[in-house]
């Protein structure tokens, strides 16, 4: 064998492994309907974390920082944006070891109010943003409560407690 040949030799060998390597993840891998709910779950995980951080202030255990209120306003209007993608036709039975959804089965039957929903909280959050850039909490109050009662209105409805 020429070199080139044991090199291209070897080069297909390793990529041949690696493909099997794939194929076996991919054999195991969640289906689209699980990846679904981990991902609007995760999206509801992140936009928590920054909703609370938010709610801290408004509640006054934490003193209130304007450049901070804003940075986390900014992280929830734009994440407000994902976990439509996550709500998928079959992925409201999905209930595995490690993957349980709490949505509910109805969301498919009431798409259009379920979409509905989610644009209040975007419309909502978007405009604390403005809020936000006032920089004192009267203004920032009430615009938050609507965004809280948002996720509210939806979780009553669609969410499992
Ligand atoms: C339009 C509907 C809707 C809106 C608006 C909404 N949620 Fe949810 N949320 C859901 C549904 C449905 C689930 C359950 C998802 C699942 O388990 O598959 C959920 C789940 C969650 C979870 C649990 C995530 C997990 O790891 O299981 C958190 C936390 C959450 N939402 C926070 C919020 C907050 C905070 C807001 C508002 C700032 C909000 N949600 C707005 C529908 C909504």
């Amino acid at each position: 064998m020429t070199f080139v040949k044991k090199s291209l030799a070897i080069t297909l060998a390793v990529a041949t492994c690696a493909l099997s390597a794939y194929a076996f993840a991919e054999g195991h891998k969640q289906s689209p309907e699980e990846s679904a709910v981990a991902y609007r779950q995760a999206a509801f995980t992140m936009i928590r974390h920054h909703f609370g951080a938010m709610g801290a202030m408004v509640k006054g255990d934490k003193p209130f920082d304007a450049a901070e209120f804003s940075k986390n306003a900014e992280a929830v209007a734009a994440l407000s944006k994902f976990p439509a993608n996550g709500f998928i036709a079959g992925s409201y039975s999905v209930k595995t070891d490690t993957i349980k959804t709490e949505a509910k089965p109805k969301i498919e039957q009431n798409a259009d109010d379920f979409k509905k929903k989610m644009d209040t909280f975007q419309v909502e959050a978007t405009a604390l943003v403005d809020a936000a850039k006032a920089g004192n909490m009267d203004t920032i109050k009430p615009q938050f409560g609507k965004v809280g009662e948002s996720c509210k209105a939806c979780h009553k409805e669609y969410k499992e407690d």
